[in-house]
């Protein structure tokens, strides 16, 4: 069975419920053919869509990216684009950066997508966030650079990342289109957003949530206590230890679609067993223990 592909927001884009994120893509010894594989493999599994965002691997990742599409022509056509914005990181190829910082400008919104575009060897992205809140964001500036790349088709649908409802909110209160989506850390190794609200808020606003490192980035796997625990379950479910953690997260109505970073082959094809099971209620909150340590009330 493949992964189904779901709508993230109800007049909104069609992603793959669990999406192949680009952060890591930078590894020198991850060559092109590496690469391609790891897409095909992707596509042959159901995983369509793919997360990057401008500054990854020093602003090399989308470069990489791009060489695949560019020498197969026909895979634009197969697959979503996500990509992001905003961050200004320390970096050598940016020798008047003194520090890490965010620009919402409309300039700097519209240059980095430009830029996206070119890297990536596409004429859109399906979908462009803003990686991290900015404390400067002025919503009706960030309001024009979208509705200018939406009108020039340069970006189907927006996003953001890493916000607050509040600052949600005040975004959305400044577009004449909706946020699709807004993409967090989520996983059990992190809990707290789906308590704190932030899932209840966009469950209410029919806004899917894209889970960022659902694996903690790795750490998850170094905690041997959760890992013996997860392996029960594995092996009742007949799947790896990671299709349970992300089976996990597929179980939230608030329709999550995790963002899973792995470079392996061979764990993508374990991983996207998760959409072919249901953890069951009383297996769900179990997890949630394990996650957490204690039960709930
Ligand atoms: N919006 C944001 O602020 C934000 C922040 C961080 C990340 N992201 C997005 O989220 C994506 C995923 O983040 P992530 O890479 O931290 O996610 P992750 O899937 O939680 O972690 C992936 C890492 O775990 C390792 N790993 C070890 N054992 C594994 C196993 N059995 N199964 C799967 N992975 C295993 C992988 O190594 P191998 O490659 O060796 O498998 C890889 O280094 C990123 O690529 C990016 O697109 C967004």
């Amino acid at each position: 069975m493949k992964v189904p592909s779901q709508k993230i927001f109800p007049e909104g884009p069609e992603f793959s419920r669990i999406i192949l994120g680009g952060w890591r893509w930078n590894d020198r010894s991850f060559p092109i053919s590496e690469q391609e594989k790891l897409i095909d493999t992707a596509l042959e599994l159901g995983i369509t869509s793919f997360d990057h965002a401008d500054i990854y691997g020093n602003y090399n990742c989308q470069y990489l990216f791009g060489k695949v599409l560019k020498n197969n022509q026909a895979l634009r056509d197969k697959i979503e684009i996500i990509t992001k914005c905003d961050i200004k990181p320390i970096s050598g190829k940016f020798p008047e950066r003194l520090l890490v910082h965010y620009d919402t400008s409309k300039e700097h919104i519209i240059e980095s997508a430009e830029e996206s575009l070119r890297a990536l060897n596409v004429d859109y992205v399906d979908t462009l966030l803003i990686h991290r809140p900015d404390p400067l964001m002025d919503a009706d500036i960030v309001a024009e650079a979208f509705t200018q790349l939406k009108d020039q088709g340069k970006v189907k649908y927006f996003g953001v990342s890493n916000f607050s409802n509040a600052q949600f909110s005040l975004l959305q209160s400044r577009l004449g289109f909706p946020l699709v989506t807004n993409q967090l850390e989520i996983s059990m190794s992190f809990t707290d957003l789906i308590f704190d609200g932030t899932l209840d808020y966009m469950q209410e606003k029919r806004v899917g949530i894209m889970a960022w490192s659902p694996f903690g980035g790795g750490k998850i796997f170094n905690d041997k206590g959760m890992i013996t625990q997860l392996n029960t379950f594995a092996k009742r479910y007949s799947v790896s230890v990671s299709a349970i953690i992300i089976a996990w997260l597929l179980r939230h109505p608030g329709n999550i679609f995790p963002v899973v970073g792995t470079m392996k082959t061979d764990r993508l094809r374990e991983i996207a067993k998760a959409s072919e099971i249901a953890i069951e209620l009383q297996d769900w909150f179990m997890l949630l223990k394990i996650a957490r340590g204690y039960d709930v009330p």
